[in-house]
């Protein structure tokens, strides 16, 4: 088990009617950034009620719209300007984790003299922030809870997690009622997500910590039993408030706890999404299960047929074939159940820079599970065109 130190400020406000809380935001002052997206919050009534709670509690609202998924930093540079312009004292982000970001960027931003694109590049320069409020309406990211803010510059080809404990918001708010919008796409890409965030921390060669790691297959289990009921029932709530949740504890730390590793997924992930802006959890589900299997080793066979064996159930006295059912469940999860893209074909993305991707993200995966070179990765991703 490795020491760690669990810090986790934000106040959680869950379930149905926990909007009401918003009215807390005058504790920081009287004049809100509000940041949204492209309008799902306007056609689920949830802007006319958030406006509603924020004027009777006397506080000025300058708004930011247009929040891209996959947030640009040119929209963060935008709410910064607003920021300085109208003397702006908190950031409220209403939306999804694109959303939720960008506000975090923006609040990083706007307490920096130069540009908010040098805190994406180094946190340390992060040293303050404005206070962050969430109203989060999907589940996915658990940006919610959490210290990442991860900004896109297409132009660069760069997507990059800015992470500090000064970003983790003061209270979200989570209402699963919210989510009963979320298209099928998204349910099922955000359920991706979810699991992969499980499966960084849990997929660790750390063995003694057994609380972290039943965590992580709690989280795991929940995704697998409410992920399609969410499909063919937007509106239950048990599985829509049972997928937020999983998603905020995923990766608020808990699951991490002790079992401190570096990220596989999500590194090779972020270059599919900097180079072909393609949804972050469909990039997750293509890539998992061709990770496991290239990493699936003596080293690490007993980890996968734990994995299998508590996670799916499976009762295989052969570890070998317990891990490799185990990966073929996790396939079939994503593409049959979720029926997520199954290929980078599938998706529109070839070959041609596989090698540029690798490059960018092998800093990156050499203290991974299985630590993986450039070479590696350019592998991981052929394997992923069929
Ligand atoms: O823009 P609007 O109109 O709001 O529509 C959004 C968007 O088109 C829509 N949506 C959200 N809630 C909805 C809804 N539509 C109907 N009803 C609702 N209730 O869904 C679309 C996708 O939204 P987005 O915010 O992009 O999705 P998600 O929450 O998956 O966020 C993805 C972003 O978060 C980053 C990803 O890389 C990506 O940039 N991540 C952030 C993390 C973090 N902060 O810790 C960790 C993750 O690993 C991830 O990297
Ligand atoms: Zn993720």
């Amino acid at each position: 088990m490795n020491p760690f130190v669990y810090y986790a400020p934000t106040k959680i406000c869950f379930g149905k009617g926990q909007i009401s809380h918003l009215s807390e935001l005058k504790e920081s002052g009287s004049r809100a950034l509000l940041v949204y997206g492209g309008g799902s919050i306007k056609r689920q009534g949830i802007y006319d009620e958030a406006v509603r709670i924020l004027t009777e509690a006397g506080i000025t609202i300058t708004e930011l719209s247009g929040i891209e998924p996959n947030p640009r930093v040119e929209s963060v540079r935008r709410g910064i300007a607003l920021c300085r312009e109208h003397r702006i004292e908190m950031v409220l982000g209403i939306g999804g984790g694109s959303v939720i970001d960008a506000a975090k960027a923006i609040a990083g931003g706007a307490c920096y003299d130069g540009d908010v694109w040098d805190l994406v590049m180094d946190h340390s320069l992060i040293r303050a922030a404005l206070p962050i409020y969430a109203v989060v309406t999907m589940a996915a990211t658990g940006s919610e809870m959490n210290k990442n803010a991860v900004i896109s510059d297409l132009g660069l080809r760069v997507k990059k997690s800015m992470g500090s404990d000064l970003l983790k918001p003061r209270l979200s708010i989570c209402d699963p009622v919210y989510t009963f919008s979320v298209p099928e796409k998204q349910t099922a890409a955000g359920t991706a997500d979810i699991m992969s965030h499980a499966f960084e921390n849990y997929f660790s060669m750390i063995d003694d910590f057994d609380l972290s790691a039943r965590f992580g297959e709690a989280v795991i289990r929940c995704c697998i039993r409410y992920g399609p009921v969410a499909l063919r029932e937007p509106d239950n709530y048990e599985a829509r408030a049972n997928l937020m949740w999983a998603s905020t504890n995923a990766i608020n730390g808990i699951t991490k706890a002790g079992m401190e590793v570096g990220w596989s997924c999500h590194p090779m992930e972020h270059e599919l999404s900097a180079f072909y802006d393609i949804t972050h959890g469909v990039g997750l589900a293509i890539l998992t299960p061709r990770w496991m299997e290239y990493v699936l080793n003596d080293k690490t066979v007993r980890k996968f047929a734990d994995y299998g064996r508590k996670v799916w159930d499976l009762t295989g006295t052969e570890d070998l074939a317990v891990a490799k059912e185990a990966i073929d469940k996790t396939a079939s999860f994503f593409f049959d159940t979720l029926k997520l893209p199954r290929t980078l074909r599938d998706v529109g993305i070839g070959e041609e820079n596989f090698e540029a991707m690798a490059e960018h993200c092998a800093p990156r995966l050499a203290d991974a599970f299985v630590p993986l070179t450039k070479e590696d990765a350019v592998q991981i991703y052929r394997n992923c065109l069929s």
